[in-house]
């Protein structure tokens, strides 16, 4: 019975754990934003769709921050950021 329960949690655990993968993977940008702490200043200031209205200028605030902060991505990265914030956040049509 115990063996049991243990079979079970450890297929859960490592379900769980797989489907994550599965989301970073799909959102790579996701993890990027997370990585970099973005949020330590956007919690504050949140992002706001009407002041970066269209894709390509959204990529350039990404940019922006980036060479700000000397996160040093590359520009694939900053690419997959954007992509991530606009998703999340401005929904501008690509
Ligand atoms: C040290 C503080 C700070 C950090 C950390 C930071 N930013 Fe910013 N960000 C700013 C400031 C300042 C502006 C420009 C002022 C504004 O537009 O409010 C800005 C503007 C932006 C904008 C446009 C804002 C808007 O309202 O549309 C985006 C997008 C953005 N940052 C993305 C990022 C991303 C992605 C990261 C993480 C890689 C990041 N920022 C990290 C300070 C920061």
């Amino acid at each position: 019975m115990k063996k049991r329960f243990s079979m079970v949690f450890t297929g859960l655990a490592l379900s769980v754990f797989m489907s994550q993968a599965a989301v970073a993977s799909e959102m790579p940008g996701k993890a990027l934003h997370e990585q970099a702490d973005c949020m330590k200043c956007h919690a504050a200031k949140p992002y706001d769709p009407s002041k970066t209205d269209t894709y390509p200028k959204l990529v350039k605030m990404v940019q922006f921050c980036n060479d700000n902060l000397n996160a040093g991505f590359f520009e694939d990265e900053v690419e997959q950021l954007a992509e991530y914030l606009n998703k999340e956040y401005y929904k501008h049509p690509m």
